[in-house]
C-alpha cells in the first residue's frame, strides 16, 4: 500500500535520479571559488557596477504600493510592450503579446530549448561556448554538437558548422556578442547563419545578453534581420549584463505566435512569472540610456586597456576581442595545458582565471573576465607577465 511504501525504511536502495542527470557538468564552478582577498579575480562574468539606482527606487515603490500578488504569467502588458520598444533598437520587430519575461535569460534559453527540441534532437554550438548551454541540453536529453569556431578570430567555421550537420540537427545556438570568446559576428556572417538555418530547417536560438555590449562599428546583429530568420529565431536576452541586474535574475525570450505560444506553456508551467514588483523595475531599467552607455563605455576603455597588456604576455596570442566582457588567449604557445596554467596562474602570480577545457572545444584557452577594476586588470595582467617571464 501506497502508506506503507511511503514509512519504510527501504535501506541504503533509492529510486535513480534522472539519466541524464549525470552527463551535466558543473560548468565554471571549481574555478569560481571565491580566493583570498590577495588574488586578483578575472573569472567573474558580471558587472562591477550596482544597479542603476532609478531601478532600485522603482522596486522598491512597487513593494510600497503592494504589488506582491500573481499577475500575468508572460509578464506585466506593460513590460512586454517595454521589451518589444526595447528590441526596435535592435532591428527586431516581435510583438509584446509574443514576449515572456522569465526569471534569467538562462531560464530563458531553457524554455527555447523545451519548447522546440525533442530528446534526441542534435543542436549545433560554436565552440568553445558557454557552458550552461552544453548542460541545459543535455538535462533535456538533447544533444549538443560542438563545433569550433576559426582559431584566429573566433568567428563561425561554416565549412565545419555544414560538415556537423545530420539529419538529427535541429537548431543552432548563436550567442553574439559572445562569452567566452569576445567575438561578435559581422552581419554577413550572421546572414550566413540564417541561410544555414534555413536550408536545413532549424531554429535559431538567439542568445543576444550581451547585444548592448560592442567594440565594433557593426553592432549586434539579429538573425531576424535575414529572408527566413524572423520565424525560426527565438530571441532571448536580459537585463543582467547590460544593466548590472545580475541578481534580479529577469531575462526576456520574443518569438513568432506558434512559439511564443509552446514558450508560454513552459513559463506557465516551470515559474508562473518573475516577481511581480520587479517588473516595473525592469521597465525603468529599459528606459535608462545614460546610466547603461557610461557602463558600455567603461567596459569599452577596460576592453582597450587590457588587450594591449595582454598581447605583450610571451606565449599568448588573443585576437582583440570584440564585445562583452571577456578576452579569450590562446596559451598554447606556453607549453601547458588550459587546466595547468589556470592553477599556476592561482598559485603562483596570484591571479584567478577560467582554463578552457571546461568548455569543450576550448583547450588551450584561458578566458579572462575584464569586469573588474582597471587597477585590478593593470596589477592582474602585470604579474601574469612577472610570472611568465620567470618561467623563460
Ligand atoms: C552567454 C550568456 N547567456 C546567458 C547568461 C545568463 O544570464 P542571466 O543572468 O540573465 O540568466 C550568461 C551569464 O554569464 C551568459 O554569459
Amino acid at each position: 500500500m501506497g502508506s506503507a511504501q511511503g514509512t519504510t525504511n527501504r535501506g541504503a536502495s533509492l529510486p535513480r535520479l534522472n539519466s541524464n542527470i549525470n552527463r551535466v557538468g558543473t560548468g565554471f564552478a571549481a574555478f569560481l571559488s571565491p580566493p583570498g582577498p590577495e588574488v586578483i579575480r578575472f573569472t567573474v562574468g558580471q558587472p562591477d557596477f550596482d544597479t542603476p539606482g532609478k531601478v532600485v527606487e522603482s522596486a522598491k515603490a512597487s513593494l510600497d504600493r503592494g504589488e506582491t500578488a500573481y499577475t500575468r504569467t508572460q509578464g506585466s502588458p506593460e513590460l512586454c510592450q517595454a521589451v518589444s520598444e526595447h528590441l526596435t533598437k535592435h532591428k527586431i520587430q516581435i510583438d509584446a503579446n509574443n514576449i515572456v519575461v522569465a526569471p534569467g535569460c538562462k531560464q530563458a534559453v531553457l524554455y527555447a530549448m523545451m519548447a522546440t527540441l525533442d530528446p534526441g534532437d542534435e543542436v549545433l554550438l560554436l565552440a568553445p561556448a558557454w557552458p550552461s548551454y552544453d548542460g541545459m541540453l543535455k538535462m533535456i536529453g538533447a544533444v549538443p554538437v560542438h563545433v569550433p569556431v576559426k582559431r584566429d578570430n573566433y568567428h563561425p567555421d561554416f565549412v565545419a558548422l555544414e560538415a556537423a550537420i545530420t539529419s538529427k540537427t535541429k537548431a543552432i545556438m548563436v550567442n553574439s556578442p559572445n562569452n567566452p570568446t569576445g567575438a561578435v559576428y559581422r552581419p554577413d556572417e550572421v546572414e550566413q547563419l540564417v541561410a544555414l538555418a534555413v536550408k536545413h530547417d532549424l531554429w535559431i536560438i538567439d542568445d543576444m545578453i550581451y547585444a548592448t555590449l560592442v567594440w565594433e562599428d557593426y553592432g549586434y546583429t539579429s538573425p531576424t534581420q535575414f529572408p527566413g530568420g524572423k520565424e525560426r529565431t527565438l530571441t532571448i536576452g536580459g537585463w543582467s549584463k547590460g544593466w548590472a541586474m545580475t541578481g534580479w535574475r529577469l531575462g526576456w525570450i520574443g518569438c513568432s505566435t506558434e512559439v511564443a505560444n509552446a514558450v508560454k506553456k513552459v513559463n506557465a508551467s516551470a515559474a508562473t512569472h518573475v516577481a511581480t514588483f520587479l517588473m516595473p523595475a525592469a521597465i525603468t531599467a529599459l528606459s535608462l540610456e545614460e546610466e547603461t552607455q557610461m557602463m558600455a563605455d567603461s567596459f569599452k576603455n577596460r576592453r582597450d586597456v587590457i588587450y594591449d597588456l595582454l598581447d605583450s604576455l610571451p606565449g599568448i596570442t588573443v585576437p582583440k576581442p570584440e564585445g562583452a566582457f571577456y578576452a579569450l588567449c590562446d596559451i598554447s604557445g606556453t607549453g601547458m595545458t588550459d587546466i595547468e596554467f589556470a592553477n599556476r596562474a592561482l598559485e603562483e602570480a596570484k591571479v584567478q582565471l577560467i582554463p578552457g577545457s571546461l568548455m569543450q572545444g576550448g583547450e588551450g584557452f584561458i578566458r579572462i573576465s575584464y569586469a573588474t577594476s582597471m587597477d585590478n586588470i593593470k596589477e592582474g595582467v602585470r604579474r601574469l607577465k612577472l610570472w611568465l617571464e620567470g618561467l623563460r
